[in-house]
């Protein structure tokens, strides 16, 4: 395979051509050094055979720091805890690169020490909501001299080169590249090539007369930033040799701008793979130094196919590799189908806002590699019984099988899944995942009982230690006025015609309720040309949801056409209509021929407490301990079959 290709990049060279993306995953200390917590999960990935692993942003400047745990290299007391980071990434056999950053109008300054971030132009930003000065020209050489100061302390620090990030239109270098943000007339002026370009090629400039001309820079840059009135498609090719000339010795292209929702730097379900891929290519036909190109290039085969249709040269993948820190051996070894694919959920991103860094919802133990480590057998191997086939149930099964525990699963139904079936009928990136589950069922020495209903004679003859019930949520009835109605379709009815791919369902179709799961529904039937309303009492869309979920699950509402309603009481269903209670109080209604109640799951803990004393431990999983999605799931999964 060309992935396993040696390539090099300047000087670095590198075991294959698959690169981890830089990824602010908000673990480092207080004082923006790594902490043990990033030592382990950057690890990992060098463990799991990562060629080139690019660090997080790593600011330049220390007033202005990134997020709240994200790291810098702007002083010489942060070479020692970065070369830490470096030799244990290096004993893996992972080569390394930061990627230096001023955060420019992205700057926390103002929250951290009370300093206005800076940029070409006054511009307010979106993430933080500040807005930024404008740099005087006389301040300028000062922020370029801190690049290359950075880059000298990369370099002592051990790294093997570094990424310099230009892309996406924010932070100090991809404001001054981008029309949008640089509002300059002075030499620097963004409305002209020469002047956008002026400040990356003096920062580069700063970089080699400081590191001389063999520690290698890739710049991560934006290949088109697609938004009116940005740098126009063929921009990034007239400015590219330019870039080389002055000592670049690969791109990095990415694309898009840097939104509210990072719509287009992580993009979500909706868009195509290697979406970036186009302008990767463009750029080859104007440089000889290695492109590579990274966005929604989610597994080995098409990263593969992108390498084999040689648009680009390497291959940069983020979430896959948060998702499967180990998929570079997987791949290595030909066990492709071992690797644990990414389910596109935003959560990595969602986790960070609120603290306690980011997190995976089909991995709990990436980013807890201390606390629960990949491999580790438990002390004691036990007899377990998890009763549930669903995610929750197998991903218990799972781990505790890695834990060298005796396990059997017992499902009712005929096949694995649960519930998680019909998700994945509704949005494709989560069938690779379900299949995933399915075939660790097998490669693992769990016993799987399918169509086998747990009850005191099954589980007292498997004399258990512990006993994990995964056995889903209750659905609670709907209680509106009218959902007697024969058109009014809920619980088991619902999962029958998600089943069947709503055979039949045509017409004015009200979907009620405003969670993931109803969105999702509606989003499907819309997509299929119905007349789709959906209407929630609760006023938000996609409540449980983090924000750039939510905002990836409104645009796709909104391209499919579904009308959404929210913060309306559900007065009644009539035979051909929904009433809601409008927001000035009057009652109005809605034309349906169809009404589908999504959103009514509850804790059950009866089988818990039916069967507490027929082991001496019991947990409670996924659905059943409090409906949750993939993410609550999986976590309370992992950490149950650790505890154990
Ligand atoms: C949690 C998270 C943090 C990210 N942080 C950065 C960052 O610090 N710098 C950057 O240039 N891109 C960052 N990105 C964008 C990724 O580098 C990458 O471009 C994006 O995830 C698309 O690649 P993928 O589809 O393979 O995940 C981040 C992405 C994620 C998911
Ligand atoms: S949290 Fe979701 S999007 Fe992020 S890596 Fe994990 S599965 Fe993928």
């Amino acid at each position: 395979m060309k992935i396993f290709d040696p390539i090099k990049i300047g000087t670095m060279e590198l075991k294959n051509r698959i690169v981890v993306a830089p990824m602010t995953v908000d673990y480092a200390n207080p004082d923006e050094t790594p902490s043990d917590r990033h030592l382990a999960y950057y690890s990992e990935r060098a463990k799991g055979g990562a060629g080139l692993i690019t660090l997080e942003v790593v600011t330049v400047d220390g007033d202005h720091r990134y997020q709240q745990n994200s790291l810098g290299l702007y002083n010489d007391s942060l070479i020692a805890p970065h070369k830490k980071l470096v030799d244990a990434i290096h004993a893996h056999g992972a080569k390394v690169q930061p990627q230096l950053s001023h955060t420019g109008p992205e700057s926390l300054g103002g929250f951290f020490k009370g300093i206005q971030p800076v940029g070409p132009s006054v511009v307010r930003t979106a993430t933080t909501l500040q807005v930024c000065r404008e740099l005087g020209a006389d301040e300028i050489p000062r922020l370029v001299s801190m690049y290359g100061d950075a880059a000298v302390r990369a370099r002592a620090a051990g790294y093997d080169g570094i990424e310099l990030h230009a892309a996406h239109s924010y932070m100090l270098l991809g404001s001054f590249l981008s029309p949008l943000r640089n509002h300059r007339t002075d030499e620097y002026k963004g409305s002209k090539l020469e002047g956008r370009i002026k400040l990356l090629l003096e920062v580069l400039a700063d970089i080699r007369s400081k590191v001389g001309k063999d520690f290698p820079i890739t710049l991560r840059i934006s290949g088109y930033e697609r938004e009116s009135g940005s740098r126009e498609i063929n921009d990034t090719v007239r400015m590219a040799p330019l870039l080389v000339a002055a000592g670049v010795n690969a791109f990095h292209v990415s694309g898009g701008v840097g939104d509210l929702n990072i719509t287009q730097i992580i993009p979500a379900s909706d868009y195509p793979v290697g979406y970036n891929v186009a302008m990767a290519a463009a750029i080859k036909q104007v440089v000889d130094v290695p492109v590579l190109v990274v966005g929604r290039i989610m597994n080995i085969e098409d990263a593969e196919k992108v390498l084999q249709s040689n648009q680009a040269d390497m291959v940069v993948m983020g979430r896959a590799f948060f998702a499967d820190p180990h998929l570079m051996n997987k791949a290595k070894a030909g066990q492709f189908d071992a690797i644990r694919p990414c389910i596109v959920c935003q959560d990595c991103v969602d986790t960070i806002m609120p603290g306690g860094g980011s997190a995976c919802a089909v991995n709990a133990n990436s980013g807890r590699e201390q606390q629960l480590p990949m491999k580790e057998l438990a002390a004691k191997s036990k007899s377990v019984v998890v009763i549930g086939g669903g995610m929750a149930g197998m991903e218990a099964a799972r781990v505790c099988a890695e834990r060298g525990h005796k396990v059997t699963l017992l499902e009712k139904h005929k096949q694995l899944g649960g519930n998680f079936i019909l998700a994945a009928q509704l949005l494709d990136d989560l069938q690779p995942y379900l299949d995933w589950m399915k075939r660790e069922m097998n490669r693992l020495p769990i016993n799987v009982k399918l169509g086998a209903e747990a009850d005191e004679k099954i589980i007292s003859a498997l004399k258990p230690d512990a006993i994990i019930v995964a056995a889903g949520a209750k659905l609670a009835e709907p209680a509106f006025a009218g959902s007697e109605l024969a058109h009014v379709i809920s619980g088991g009815k619902l999962h029958k015609l998600i089943a069947e791919d709503f055979k039949g369902l045509s017409g004015d179709i009200v979907v009620l309720g405003g969670g993931v799961i109803a969105v999702e529904i509606a989003d499907a039937i819309g997509k299929k040309g119905n007349n789709v309303t959906m209407i929630n009492w609760d006023n938000r869309v996609a409540e449980g949801a983090g924000r750039k979920r939510r905002g990836d699950l409104s645009r796709r509402l909104d391209k499919s056409g579904v009308k959404v309603l929210t913060g309306m009481p559900i007065v009644a269903i009539t035979k051909d209509q929904v009433q809601f209670k409008n927001v000035d109080g009057t009652v109005r209604s809605v034309k349906a021929t169809a009404v589908l109640v999504a959103d009514l799951p509850q804790a059950n803990t009866e089988l818990v407490e039916r069967f507490k004393n027929l082991a001496p431990e019991i947990k409670s999983v996924g659905d059943c301990a409090g409906f949750g999605l993939v993410k609550k799931a999986i976590k309370d999964a992992t950490l149950a079959a650790h505890s154990l």
